[in-house]
Parts: C-alpha cells; sequence; structure tokens
C-alpha cells in the first residue's frame, strides 16, 4: 500500500476552515509537526496565535517520516566543530537532548507507542570519519559508545551509538497534542502584506508570523531558494523482517536505515536529491530480498526532507529586514527533533524571551559559499533547461519521476501529480506549461 503506516493507525482531529478577518498575535503558516508543535508551546505559553494549514494537518512530510527522535544525526558533530567551533557544537547537542527530552516528557501522557532505543551511525567502509566523530563527541563532552559490530546484515567497520534515544508514532502523538489547538484546515494563505495573510475567506492581521511550510514560501526575503534544496527517500516496512533491538543509519547519505514499528521493519533509502535519479524503492527491494528473502512487504511510501547547506537547520527570524516573521526549516531529515527545537526556540523568540540557540540556528548567518555555488549552479542549469513543464516557483525545467509517477522540480523540489497539480511546495500553484 502506498501510503506510510502512520495514516493507517491513527485518527488525526478535523479542524474547521478559517472564515472571516481576524487578529492575533502570532499567525502559524503550516500545519505540519513544526507548526502544530509551536501553537502547543504558544497555547501552554498563554500567547494568542492561529494556525493556519492549506490541506489537512500533518498531511504531507510529518506522516511520512521514519519518526526517529534522537540527537545524533548522522556524524554532524564533527562537521559542526570544525565549521562552528566547540561553543556551536555544544549547543547544538544541548537543543536537540532538550527536545529528546520533551517529547519523552509529552509522549508519558500519550498511547503513542513510545520506546527507548539505542541509535547507531554505522559506516560500511570509512571508519576514519567514526572516529573523528568519536573524538569530537569526547571535546564537546558527550560519551558515546563505539561499536564494533552491529547485528545488522551488512558488513560494517563500526558504528557510533548514542544510548536510549527513542522512536514513536509520529500522528498518534500529534493527534493528542493538537486537540483543543486554535487551528484551521484547508486555509490557503495566498499572499502577505508584511504580517497580514490574505486567505480566500478573509484576511488575518498578525503581531508577527511564523512560517512552518516545509518549504518557506515567501521568495522575496531570506533567499531560501538559494540556500535550501530537497531530498526525496524512500522506506518500506516489511512484515517478517526481523530486527535487533535498536535504530541504525549509514553514515553516508546514500545508505540504508533501520527502525521497528511492532513487527514491522521500517527499510530506508534509495535517497536523491528531488528531480534527480536515484535508487528509490527498487534498491531497497533489491536489498530485502536478498537478506529478509521470508519478508512480507505490507506499506510503502517516500519522504521528502529540506536540506541545509551546512547541515543545521533554519530556525529564527526569516531574514535580517523582517523582525516580525520567523520561519523554521532545513531539518536534513531530522525532523522530529527538529520540530521541537523549532517550536521551543520560536515560542521564546515571538515572546521576546532571549534564548541560548538562536545563534546556532539563525538563519541569516553565513553559509559555506563553495555550498552556495553549486546550489546555484545546479538551479541555473534547470532554469534553462528547454522543457515545455515548467515549475510557477520560479520557472525550471520540470523532470519526470518514473518511480512515483510525479513531476519534480530539481531547482528546490517542488512536485506535481502526472497532470500538473502540485504535490509539494515551494511552488504554490499548478505546472505551468511553455
Ligand atoms: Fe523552485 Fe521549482 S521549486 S523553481
Amino acid at each position: 500500500m502506498m501510503n506510510s503506516l502512520w495514516y493507517e493507525n491513527a485518527r488525526l482531529p478535523r479542524f474547521p476552515t478559517f472564515r472571516t478577518d481576524s487578529r492575533t498575535d502570532v499567525l502559524i503558516i503550516g500545519g505540519g509537526i513544526t507548526g502544530i508543535l509551536t501553537a502547543y508551546f504558544l497555547h501552554m505559553k498563554g500567547i494568542p496565535y492561529i494556525l493556519v494549514e492549506k490541506g489537512r494537518v500533518c498531511g504531507i512530510t510529518t506522516g511520512n517520516t521514519t519518526a526517529k527522535i534522537t540527537f545524533q544525526h548522522g556524524l554532524i558533530y564533527d562537521k559542526i566543530l570544525r565549521s562552528r567551533g566547540t561553543e556551536m557544537a555544544q549547543m547544538y547537542l544541548k537543543s536537540n537532548k532538550e527536545a529528546l527530552k520533551k517529547f519523552t516528557e509529552l509522549s508519558r501522557s500519550i498511547d503513542c507507542d513510545f520506546e527507548i532505543k539505542d541509535n547507531f551511525v554505522y559506516s560500511l567502509s570509512d571508519r576514519r570519519k567514526l572516529e573523528d566523530e568519536m573524538k569530537a563527541l569526547t571535546k564537546i563532552g558527550y560519551a558515546a559508545l563505539f561499536c564494533e559490530n552491529i547485528p545488522l546484515p551488512i558488513k560494517s567497520v563500526g558504528a557510533v551509538c548514542f544510548p536510549e534515544q527513542a522512536q514513536f508514532h509520529p500522528l498518534k502523538f500529534l493527534s493528542e497534542i493538537s486537540k483543543g489547538l486554535n487551528i484551521y484546515e484547508n486555509t490557503f494563505v495566498r499572499e502577505m502584506k508584511g504580517t497580514t495573510a490574505l486567505t480566500d475567506m478573509g484576511r488575518i492581521k498578525a503581531k508577527k508570523v511564523i512560517v512552518a511550510t516545509h518549504f518557506p514560501f515567501i521568495n522575496k526575503h531570506g533567499s531560501y531558494f538559494l540556500k535550501l534544496y530537497q531530498h526525496r527517500s524512500y522506506v518500506i516496512a516489511l512484515e517478517n523482517g526481523k530486527l535487533p533491538d535498536g535504530m541504525y543509519v549509514d553514515e553516508n547519505d546514500k545508505g540504508m536505515s533501520f527502525r521497528n514499528h511492532g513487527d514491522l521493519l521500517l527499510l530506508g533509502g534509495g535517497d536523491h536529491r528531488t528531480g534527480k535519479e536515484g535508487g528509490n524503492w527498487a534498491e531497497i527491494r533489491q536489498f530485502a530480498a536478498l537478506h529478509y528473502p521470508e519478508a512480507k512487504e505490507k506499506y510503502y511510501w517516500a519522504a521528502q526532507d529540506c536540506m541545509s547547506l551546512d547541515e543545521i537547520p533554519y530556525i529564527g527570524q526569516y531574514s535580517k529586514n523582517t523582525p516580525d516573521l520567523y520561519v523554521a526549516t532545513g531539518f536534513n531529515k531530522w525532523g522530529m527533533t527538529g520540530a521541537m527545537v523549532s517550536a521551543m526556540l520560536l515560542s521564546d523568540l515571538v515572546a521576546e524571551v532571549p534564548n541560548d540557540y538562536a545563534e546556532l540556528y539563525s538563519p541569516s548567518r553565513s553559509i559555506l559559499k563553495p555550498k552556495l555555488f553549486l546550489n546555484c549552479v545546479e538551479s541555473a542549469a534547470n532554469l534553462f533547461t528547454l522543457s515545455k513543464k515548467r515549475c510557477p516557483h520560479m520557472g525550471c525545467a520540470l523532470r519526470w519521476n518514473s518511480a512515483e509517477h510525479s513531476w519534480d522540480c530539481p531547482c528546490h523540489g517542488s512536485r506535481f501529480t502526472e497532470k500538473g497539480t502540485v504535490i509539494e511546495n515551494p511552488a504554490n500553484g499548478n505546472m505551468k506549461y511553455k
């Protein structure tokens, strides 16, 4: 079944459509996990807010996650230590640790299949990278474990283990968290005029606005079309696929990931930049046939992730010139903790409460020029590619995705059905023909 298993056994509450002009302190645009958690925090702080979602809540990215809650994001700590120094690497660790702690606390009273699991990042060929990560972790004061062998049916050169991380059922969790929040579904923001949102049924005048739309949809500030790109990754869920305790992921972006959910084994992989060729489900199925020949596929689905250029999310003021506009994006496939960090940080910033993590995640930080250049080259190449089918976001040529039967944009990752209806943003309209 091409639907994530999360949709099969959770019932999300329904919310009304926005119908009349309104005022509020904080408008949140986007009803995925980031928007909902931010609304929850504002609710708890007693700050008036409205959350609007153009479709149903958790309808796209959040419903297709693998829902691992960990502060081990690949081999990130060595990278941050080198690019931003010890203090920022410690901040990254501390903020994501807090996110895990908050999920643990909230999940205590919610039936959401929350389980504590050790997390492992393994490498198939580069032991040196794992050793560098261990050194970086020691330097910032975290005692990770090094494992010579991992109990997976592949040969690795070792793994870095963070004990006592977690996994859960994201939609069971969010269906409880979102109850009673001031949310409007099927409410599309057509245009922003400062901090006023124009919807089909009326205006929402806000003092501050948080853009939590996966890919930020306002182009005239922040240059997110230069500093983000999108990745697709693929998951299958297998019956009879035995997994030793734990969650596992390859340090290599194109490698495999593993977790269980009850008796199901969730295998992830086949990644590629949206609009490019990649292994998709075929690669994972080949792996499953080889290593789990007894297993039977029960679900398959795909996820889309926003990738930042320095592997740290962009959370904070949308741009230097927009003091009342905020954003959360670029979680680099670690959307559970990314969403929680965003909710904690943004609910402080809109209340003008200082937050220690603001500098680390500031979207206006300087980005390494070579990465920026490469991302621009990729977009420019697709802008000048000849093709009748164009993306309404900024005009790039669309590419056919034969695995998913969709038209995908290699520039920033918008996607369209075979007939041209928009599926994923930043495009906010249907495919165009030249
Ligand atoms: Fe930006 Fe297509 S997503 S041009």
